[in-house]
């Protein structure tokens, strides 16, 4: 059977990329925000999965106006990194667990959480850059260290999903992980925010405290956190903070209880305040803990 091992959520700005790429990261600017990082790349080595379940949005790079699902789930073999107007990102293309992904979108559709199927797609910073903070530098030629099914979430073009839709579209990824018959580590990441607006009068807006508080609630509150109505992501955390609701599908994947493991905060990247947690559900951190001893 395959199973859900922890849970990651982590900012995806461009910019962050464009460091790692240009090869930058140790500037004063960069330092403290990679720095962070450094402790989940040694977790990640520690506890690679088998697949990523990748929670992402899309910036109108394989979408536009012309179609906009709530929902899209890849299907494909593999995802070519997108030109998003400076060329593509020199990193591998994004090999999907196919059998796993068509699983999964059967799941889903019968559980009643309809998807659109993408049997091609092109990813963009949205889910290039969580692989790239939390992998480190892999080039071109090489392979990321393991396969990822992609879900695009809409946060572009309201309306967005809501955080409690979110929240139980994650337990239904759970109920379709675990009826997946094969041996499979599968690790979730929730991803973009925090807070940030990139636009009009208030481009610029950081909140620390209102993310800070979400960082607690994910592992104390999750459910009273799901539950925050769209206005008040926009109102406290930026236009561009709804891209949260993303995490909500992360923690519902996740057992309720869950053991914190690291969390990385920093203001600015770019415009963007830089969040990062590591939630291991409680089974697989007290087995990892026995397996220690
Ligand atoms: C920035 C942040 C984002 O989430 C994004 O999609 C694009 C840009 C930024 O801070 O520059
Ligand atoms: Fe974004």
């Amino acid at each position: 059977m395959a199973r859900i091992t922890a849970g990651v959520g982590c900012s995806h700005v461009p910019a962050i990329g464009v460091a790692m790429d240009t090869g930058i990261t140790d500037q004063p600017y960069w330092k403290p925000v990679f720095d962070g990082f450094r402790k989940s790349r040694e977790w990640m080595k520690a506890n690679k999965p088998d697949v990523i379940f990748l929670v992402y949005n899309d910036h109108c790079t394989a979408f536009d106006a012309s179609c906009i699902p709530t929902f899209a789930l890849g299907a494909a073999a593999e995802f070519q990194p997108a030109d998003e107007g400076w060329g593509p990102r020199p990193v591998p293309v994004v090999k999907n667990h196919q059998k796993l992904a068509s699983h999964i979108a059967q799941s889903l559709v019968l559980d009643e959480f309809d998807m659109t199927i993408m049997n091609e797609m092109e990813v963009d910073h949205g889910l290039t850059v969580p692989l790239s903070v939390m992998f480190g530098e892999v080039a071109p030629e090489e392979a990321w260290p393991c396969l990822v099914v992609p879900l695009a979430v809409n946060v572009v073009q309201y309306p967005a999903p809501t955080g409690n839709r979110c929240y139980n579209l994650g337990k239904a990824v759970r109920r379709a992980v675990e009826s997946y018959d094969e041996d499979l580590d599968v690790m979730i990441f929730g991803t973009g925010g925090m807070s940030h607006q990139l636009q009009y009068k208030r481009a610029g807006l950081i909140n620390p405290e209102w993310d800070n508080a979400f960082l607690d609630r994910l592992t104390s509150d999750p459910v009273g956190l799901s539950r925050m109505p769209h206005v008040e992501y926009l109102r406290e955390a930026g236009s561009e903070g709804v891209e949260m609701v993303m995490w909500h599908v992360m923690r519902g994947a996740l057992e309720d209880d869950v053991v914190e493991v690291h969390r990385h905060y920093h203001v600015p990247a770019s415009n963007t305040a830089v969040g990062h947690i590591i939630l291991e559900n409680k089974s697989y951190h007290d087995g990892r803990m026995i397996a220690a001893e």
